[in-house]
């Protein structure tokens, strides 16, 4: 286990996921520190920050160390600044934003590279936000599989627009945007680490290209099943000024609608800054390189 000197990081499970305690993300943070925390975000995939006092400004800040802070093109952003927005469940209300397991954004040409979740108001326990490693969801397939799949190219659709927003009660629509697509492969490399893992999620990845849906479904609900077994990932349990940060890359999450008795009692609001990532990259096995 590697030691840090500027934060303490307690992993979550073995798959992925750590719990960061004793670092301010409201100041200004050292070369040291910061060099800590990509090291951890690499290692981890998920890090969450306990006892964050930050404002909508300090978020933006330090999620924008990793990158481009981009709005979502279906959901309302702050007034000031609108790259940044809520996701509210209030008291009550049944439906859950992301209760698939999904990648954010699939269907742009660069889905992003990550997110942060800041945690403004929480219930007493539950409504974790799970997660999935998707390098262990790759590394765990049989060869054959993995060179079927690196040959593969998938079509990423966001579906309805109006799905984002509309059933919501505090939740408004940016803009009548139009539908979105993409096109990107099905196992990609990480720019940094250059490992592979797989990119598919049944709430985006539709079809394998050049199949029909009816010809993808049976290997795309496989490579689903198969990428959210418990053993492959970590559940986030939220504390009001938690702040999460995952790369979107290389794991999927999933908000689990445990909605019942005094958690559904509850308002929850969320608020998340959306990192631009690249388009992905493809790992075409040897064997279709050499062809
Ligand atoms: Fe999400």
């Amino acid at each position: 286990m590697k030691t840090y000197k500027h934060i303490t990081v307690k992993p979550i499970t073995g798959a992925m996921g750590a719990e960061v305690f004793d670092i301010d993300l409201s100041r200004d943070l050292d070369p040291a520190a910061w060099s800590e925390i990509e090291d951890a975000f690499h290692r981890f995939l998920v890090l969450i920050f306990r006892d964050q006092d930050l404002t909508d400004q300090q978020q933006y800040d330090f999620s924008a160390r990793f990158g481009p802070i981009i709005p979502h093109p279906y959901v309302k952003g702050l007034p000031d600044i609108p790259e940044i927005f809520q996701i509210i469940r209030e008291p009550g209300e049944s439906y859950s934003w992301d209760s698939y397991y999904h990648s954010d954004l699939m269907f742009l040409e660069r889905p992003p590279l990550g997110a942060t979740l800041y945690a403004k108001e929480v219930p007493p326990y539950g409504a974790d936000t799970a997660f999935t490693n998707m390098y262990l969801a790759y590394e765990t397939l049989s060869d054959a599989m993995k060179d079927l799949l690196e040959g593969l190219d998938a079509e990423n659709e966001s579906g309805d627009p109006r799905k984002y927003s509309n059933r919501f009660q505090s939740m408004e629509e940016l803009a009548k945007n139009d539908a979105m697509s993409a096109t990107h492969p099905v196992v990609r490399v990480h720019p940094v680490t250059g490992r592979k893992a797989l990119f598919s999620s049944l709430a985006f990845t539709k079809r394998f290209k050049g199949m029909t849906d009816k010809e993808s479904a049976p290997l795309l609900e496989f490579l689903y099943d198969h990428s959210i077994q418990a053993h492959l990932g970590c559940r986030l349990a939220w504390q009001k000024h938690s702040l999460a940060l995952w790369d979107n890359r290389v794991c999927l999450h999933h908000a689990v609608s445990d909605y019942f008795g005094e958690v559904a009692k509850h308002r929850r609001v969320m608020q998340r800054a959306t990192i631009e990532g690249e388009a992905p990259l493809a790992a075409r096995s040897s064997a279709q390189k050499a062809a």
